[in-house]
């Protein structure tokens, strides 16, 4: 990986080191599967024990800096300056289900500017990481977001809503008019994932509702560096963690853009 900025390493440092656990938590869920217990449990204590190895590294290295964690919340709220924002697993229901589409999500912020981040599957290997101004990578390679046009060839990708989503006609209604208007629309239950293969080429674009920071911050960072354009809408000045989200190649934004708006009115 040609990148090299202290953050970007110690990112990868922590990762690695629980990537690990995560791993053989993962080939536990096989067996619990088929317990009687569940591995419902189990899970949520996966995805502790995931932050806990993330944020002791990361918080060694710099202890003044400010953390905002799904299963933690925020650690030295008061600093902007400096910020790791940090999703352990997501993609939780794959992971819970034995399927190995999710990933450890990081970014880097200073004055609330993206300046890295990384998103990791550990199942398949895959480490995608961008730095500000020095593009994106998967693993060794540089990647960048599809060519694609037009937007009736696009494949795109989306998730949600959740079960207890207040808006799901919405979600709804615009999944259909989106759904006439391009090839075809993936759901693959990790947003962090969702982005980083609009930033390598597999998807060209994704948009979703009611996202969390740390679910897309690093995914954000990766994909403008890989040639993409990311817009957040409908945004809730009173919650500023919570996202709505549309992510292209460039090419096909307006165009998917306008379907959205077009959608809410
Ligand atoms: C979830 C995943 C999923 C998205 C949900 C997120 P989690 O994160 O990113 O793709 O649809 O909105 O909450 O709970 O697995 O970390
Ligand atoms: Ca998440
Ligand atoms: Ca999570």
């Amino acid at each position: 990986m040609r990148l090299n900025s202290p953050q970007i390493n110690l990112i990868v440092k922590a990762c690695m080191k629980a990537s690990r656990s995560l791993i053989r938590d993962f080939g536990e869920i096989e067996n619990l599967q088929v317990s009687s217990k569940g591995p419902g449990d189990f899970v949520t204590s996966a995805d502790k024990r995931t932050e806990k190895i993330l944020i002791d590294e990361l918080h060694k290295a710099h202890p003044e800096f400010g953390i905002v964690a799904e299963e933690s919340g925020m650690i030295n709220k008061s600093n902007n300056k400096n910020r790791w924002i940090i999703d352990p697993i997501d993609g939780t229901m794959n992971f819970m289900n034995g399927v190995p589409q999710f990933a450890i999500s990081i970014g880097y912020e200073e004055e609330n500017d993206l300046k890295c981040g990384v998103i990791f599957n550990p199942i398949l290997n895959e480490m995608f990481c961008a730095e500000k101004g020095n593009g994106a990578y998967l693993n060794n390679t540089r990647i960048r977001v599809s060519n694609k046009k037009n937007l009736s060839n696009a494949l795109i990708v989306t998730g949600g809503p959740k079960g207890t989503s207040k808006i799901k006609e919405k979600i709804f209604s615009e999944y259909i008019n989106i759904s006439n208007n391009v090839s075809n629309v993936r759901k693959f239950g990790s947003a962090a994932l969702d982005m980083a293969y609009v930033a390598c080429g597999r998807f060209d674009g994704y948009w979703q509702r009611e996202l969390n920071y740390w679910d897309i911050a690093a995914g954000v960072i990766i994909l403008k560096e890989a040639g993409g354009f990311v817009d957040f809408f409908d945004l809730d000045n009173s919650h500023p963690l919570k996202k709505n989200i549309l992510a292209t190649n460039s090419n096909i934004h307006e165009q998917l853009k306008e379907l959205i708006i077009e959608n809410n009115n």
